[in-house]
């Protein structure tokens, strides 16, 4: 039998440190929420492949439109021969987005090149160039993905120059003392500072940062970012590419704050592991780019929309927005019992099942504790619980099962983590 040490002497000898790994497991196998490693230990997951495995892991229905589609064909390049699977996909996006402006989508293939192709549809309808993302966004590793994503260590680095005239203003987070109206005044600010409104093509916002530290931007703000983009003509891109497809306990996240917005990039859990992404928005807009500008060899594999219509099956037959919800309030009665207990967890954020705990020294939200974060991260993972960590400082511990989990075995796995964070939290006390 092959061991994790073993496999992960050759994974440091072939390929780059850059792509960082949070464990040291090698996976074997992966069944809706448990995933065995190759030593054959078994771990429950509340990673879900970063947002990806929303439907679980090989989940049957996917699996069998994948099968079917393979045998059929796996690539022929949408520009060369088009294929139902795709228009077929589309067509249901296109219904299901939110608002009731009539839609377009094209497929791609990663998270980041949904973003850029959102960017560059939103600059030639437009015909402006600039962009404003916030602080704390994490949009893709691609040139323009980290012009846009507002974490310098370790995305952007050492990586630059990146595409000019992108600008950045504070995300509300209301629990680092920036508020709402902050964030609208530091627009204002830019306006007077920096750049004129007609030069702004887009502005582009996560409904809720994800690897920022799962923070929800609150609904009055996103209505009133709608009608700041009205005010100015600029195409409001909403990123749902960690957001989307029941995760919040919406299809998307936006639907919380009933805003429509001009382009939506999706990816992740659109297609339960297959690669495969897109960008969903208004057909004016979308059309505004002509033949020839838009497409990429790979984008809308087959694999990835005959999955991609099988999750949307999955996700209404099953009722994963309600099951999303559900997870939620599990996640908010077991971390809200815990907070009480042990004040390093300084602040519980829930939206559907994107749920996080912020950790802090002597409860204070400026004294971010990234060692503890890290261990209760390594700590459970020995236990069997499989967790991430995110936040701009490094100090958020990131709850994202499948919205397939039994609650019994989401149950068990909070009751690994509740145990890791008070021993932890027992041994902080004792040494102070
Ligand atoms: C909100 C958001 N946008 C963009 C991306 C980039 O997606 P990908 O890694 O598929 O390029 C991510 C990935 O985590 C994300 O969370």
């Amino acid at each position: 039998m092959v061991t994790n040490r073993e496999l992960l002497a050759v994974r440091e000898q072939s390929t780059p440190r850059g792509v960082g790994t949070q464990t040291t497991v090698f996976a074997a196998k992966a069944r809706n929420a448990e995933i065995w490693d190759v030593e054959g230990k078994r771990y429950i997951d509340l990673a879900a492949g970063i947002a990806v495995i929303n439907t679980g892991h090989n989940h049957p229905a996917i699996i069998a439109a994948v099968k079917a589609q393979l045998d059929r064909f796996s690539h022929t390049c949408f520009q060369v021969t088009p294929y139902d699977v795709y228009v077929e996909l589309a067509a249901r996006l296109n219904a299901l987005a939110p608002g009731r402006t009539p839609k377009k989508t094209i497929f791609l293939t990663t998270g980041a090149e949904a973003v850029e192709n959102a960017v560059k549809i939103a600059r030639r309808h437009t015909g402006r160039s600039g962009i404003i993302a916030f602080s704390g966004a994490f949009h893709g590793r691609t040139m323009m993905g980290l012009a846009l994503t507002g974490k310098v260590v370790p995305y952007k680095a050492g990586f630059g120059p990146f595409p000019a005239e992108v600008f950045h203003v504070p995300f509300p987070i209301d629990y680092h003392g920036v508020t709402a109206a902050d964030s609208l005044a530091a627009l204002e600010t830019l306006f007077k500072s920096d750049v004129e409104p007609s030069r702004i093509a887009a502005l582009i916002i996560e409904p809720v940062q994800g690897e920022g530290g799962f923070y929800p931007a609150p609904v009055p703000f996103l209505r009133e970012l709608r009608e700041f983009c009205d005010r100015h003509g600029i195409v409001m891109i909403v990123d749902e590419i960690q957001t989307g497809f029941a995760r919040t306990g919406k299809l998307f996240a936006i639907e919380h704050a009933g805003v429509e917005p001009d382009l939506m990039p999706v990816a992740k859990s659109l297609a339960g592991g297959f690669p495969l992404s897109g960008v969903i928005g208004k057909a004016e807009i979308m059309d505004s780019v002509p033949p020839g500008g838009l497409g990429g060899t790979y984008g809308g594999s087959p694999l990835g929309c005959a999955a991609g219509l099988a999750v949307l099956d999955v996700i209404e037959n099953e009722s994963l927005c309600d099951k999303a919800a559900a997870i939620g309030e599990q996640i908010r009665s077991w971390a809200t019992a815990l907070q009480g207990k042990h004040p390093c967890i300084g602040d519980v954020r829930i939206t559907g099942a994107m749920c996080a705990i912020e950790l802090v020294k002597n409860g204070d939200a400026d004294s971010p504790d990234a060692e503890l974060t890290k261990e209760i991260a390594a700590k459970s993972l020995e236990n069997g619980v499989l967790l991430l960590t995110c936040g701009v400082r490094g100090n958020v511990i990131r709850f994202l099962p499948p919205l397939t989990i039994e609650p019994e075995m989401l149950g068990d796995a909070l009751e690994v983590v509740g145990d890791v964070i008070a021993g932890l939290s027992n041994r902080m006390q004792k040494a102070s």
